[in-house]
């Protein structure tokens, strides 16, 4: 639920300064990941001079405090070279310990700073390696997990049987110790000029930049021996040397610079030549050169790690003209959703091909239920389309929330198929909830955003949404091409059924205006400002439909209540009389969702429920709906779609109200407090 961000410099001459640009820069791309304190671990001195030292520098607040804080260091000069140098830095999201200086990252081993490490996860077994470390005379001072991983490096260092051992020794040591999450880069006055990276349960790649042809295109891994048991035997392994011939390294000078980050969004700028590293991989580099390791073989099998070339421009992860990410993200919705479908759907042939399902669409055609699990945003997606799966597919739909899923030990089979809906792809319950299901065998597919990402990697196929970078905490654009994504699906399996054919080209048409109609939904921006402007100080809104629409309730509340801070609650309109009514009077602001579709008519007996109450409904209704209107005390008109698309339409005015009101209430929308974008933690 934290940013990791580090930056080495080998032969490449920067100075202080400018390392405290990229560090700061690197921090801001990942600050969505994480925003209550920040901190930065940097060379003190240049490594010439013989006695070297860490400097650590945390604040708690946004990344912007602790980039002040570090220009009022006297003890720093800026000016200063470093021909060969490593930075460490972090953004903090509370998980132990309040949000403070002492608790934020990079942690230390001891006053001398001789190890630090910054973390991104949750370690489950802290307390008992702390008690463990505390038994040994190691003091803590921060109430956190992260502090007892850097207290267990020195220890295993302090214990070393051989003076000559590796930096990336220790870390393997080190990792065999702790239960949890984690991504881990560390740093040490003991290996000067190293750095050590390392993952299990939470997303860490590698950047590398070098002007020189790299030496190779693939990394091997070099698989060690180990017997640690646990903690008492600790310092017992004995470790093979790591080989030479197994580093990737630059030609030349051997100038190169390696960039480690928890996502793209901080490295892409620099580079976008990456390699993701996969659970287990203890990754070094010394002199220059990079070499990745391993205890266990992974869960992939593949013995080398690729240097990928990402797609990803700088510029699609900036602001733009837009004054938050989540409103750029909010107009970006004509185009995302057109990246979503770009290459898939043959608007011509009325088909549909979703290359990464294809080889597995018999298996899935043969199921015995689909069962579509996510959390917040990602399970109002599986919501939305349900029935829509349910009458393409012919098959049982289930939708899970991931925690809910877990907590029941759902009974999975392995005739089931299991998608799992996830913008980040690391969302520790729903990727959960995967590994729950490949146990029981069951087919896994992946629904994600993000290339690379956890769980687009452990499924046995999926679907990328191609929404682009999601940058702002509420999910906006990612939700409606995650809708889209499953849509996609359901007319793909429904390809060869004859009965099925006129519905499908009328969603296939549906499909093809979809972009146009939403440029239409975004032009209505003003008349939403000037809802926004009635309803800001309001403590408390209601947002109500049924049927294809109940997704947009949810979702609407969902984005009013995580950025706002008011309360708001989605409401099926068919509970209404078994209890919401009672909330409902002249003062409480009602929005009521009502579209031409199946439900119309029962939308409207809520509405007479809603207006008897002396309730005033904000109606969001198709242009045409005369009807409607007459009992509204205001109106959104929207253009009007396939009734199992029309939930793309709906939702953006609730997204857009969401966001003006959070603007007028003086919240900052893409950082909600308590909030991270990625939630990797149970
Ligand atoms: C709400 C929001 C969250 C996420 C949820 C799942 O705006 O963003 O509810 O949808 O945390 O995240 P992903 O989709 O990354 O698995």
């Amino acid at each position: 639920m934290c940013g990791i961000f580090a930056y080495m410099n080998y032969r490449v001459p920067r100075t202080r300064k400018e390392i405290f640009e990229t560090l700061i820069k690197g921090l801001q791309r990942l600050e969505y990941r994480g925003y209550d304190s920040a901190g930065v671990a940097i060379d003190g001195n240049n490594h010439e001079v013989k006695e070297r030292h860490i400097q650590l520098v945390k604040k708690k607040g946004k990344v912007k405090a602790l980039d002040e804080e570090l220009y009022k260091q006297d003890s720093m000069d800026l000016k200063v070279e470093f021909e060969t140098h490593f930075g460490i830095a972090h953004t903090r999201w509370a998980t132990h310990g309040v949000p403070s200086a002492v608790n934020s990252h990079p942690q230390r081993s001891d006053k001398g700073n001789e190890f630090v490490v910054i973390h991104n996860g949750i370690i489950t077994n802290y307390k008992d390696l702390r008690k463990f470390l505390e038994s040994k005379g190691y003091e803590f001072e921060s109430e956190t997990d992260t502090e007892a991983i850097a207290k267990l490096i020195k220890y295993v260092f302090d214990n070393r049987e051989t003076e000559d051992i590796t930096f990336s020794t220790l870390v393997e040591r080190v990792i065999q110790q702790l239960e949890g999450a984690f991504a881990l880069v560390f740093k040490s006055i003991h290996y000067p000029g190293e750095a050590v990276a390392t993952r299990r349960g939470s997303p860490l790649l590698i950047g590398v930049r070098s002007k020189y042809k790299l030496s190779t295109e693939q990394i091997p891994i070099l698989y060690r021996t180990c017997n640690i048991e646990n903690v008492k035997n600790i310092c017992k392994t004995r470790m093979k040397r790591l080989d030479s011939s197994t580093c990737l390294h630059a030609v030349g000078d051997k100038a190169v610079e390696f960039f480690f980050a928890s996502d793209a969004s901080a490295i892409i700028e620099h580079t976008n030549r990456v390699i993701f590293l996969e659970d287990d991989d203890i990754a070094a580099v010394a002199d220059g050169k990079l070499s990745i390791h391993r205890v266990k073989r992974s869960a992939s099998d593949d013995p080398s790690r690729a240097i990928q070339t990402l797609q990803m421009e700088l510029q699609q992860i900036m602001k733009g003209n837009f004054s938050a990410f989540m409103q750029k993200e909010i107009f970006e919705q004509p185009e995302s959703i057109f990246n979503t479908m770009r290459g898939r759907v043959n608007f011509e042939t009325n088909t549909v091909l979703l290359g990464g399902l294809k080889d597995h669409l018999k298996e899935i055609r043969r199921c015995r239920r689909l069962i579509v699990i996510g959390c917040g945003t990602s399970y109002h997606a599986a919501v939305a389309t349900r029935q829509v799966l349910e009458e393409l597919t012919e098959l049982p739909v289930m939708v899970e929330l991931a925690s809910d899923f877990l907590d029941r030990n759902t009974p999975v089979f392995r005739d089931d198929v299991c998608f799992f809906i996830s913008q980040s792809g690391e969302t520790a319950d729903t990727l959960l909830a995967l590994r729950y299901c490949k146990d029981r065998r069951a087919l896994t597919v992946g629904i994600t955003n993000t290339v690379g990402s956890s769980i687009s990697r452990e499924t046995d196929c999926g679907v990328h949404i191609n929404a682009g970078p999601e940058i702002g905490v509420a999910s906006t654009k990612a939700y409606t091409s995650q809708f889209v994504s499953l849509v996609l699906f359901g007319l793909m399996m429904s390809e060869d059924r004859i009965s099925l054919q006129n519905r499908r080209q009328e969603i296939i048409r549906g499909l093809r205006s979809l972009p146009e109609l939403i440029k239409e939904v975004l032009s209505l921006e003003e008349k939403i400002h000037d809802l926004a402007l009635e309803l800001y100080t309001q403590r408390s809104l209601l947002v109500m439909g049924r049927g294809y629409n109940y997704a947009t309730c949810l979702e609407g509340a969902l984005k009013i209540k995580e950025i706002t801070y008011m309360h708001s609650e989605g409401i099926l309109a068919g509970e209404l009389k078994h209890g919401p009514l009672a909330l409902v009077d002249k003062q409480m602001p009602v929005i009521m969702v009502i579209m031409k579709d199946p439900c119309f008519a029962k939308c409207q007996n809520a509405l007479q429920q809603v207006t008897a109450r002396q309730g005033r409904p904000i109606i969001l209704c198709c242009k045409d709906d005369t009807e409607s209107s007459k009992f509204a005390y205001k109106t959104i008109e929207l253009p009007h779609t396939v009734d199992c698309l029309q939930g793309i339409l709906s939702v953006i005015p609730l997204q857009l109200l969401s966001f003006h009101l959070a603007v007028l209430r003086g919240y900052d929308v893409d950082f909600p407090r308590n909030l991270a974008k990625s939630v990797t933690v149970e």
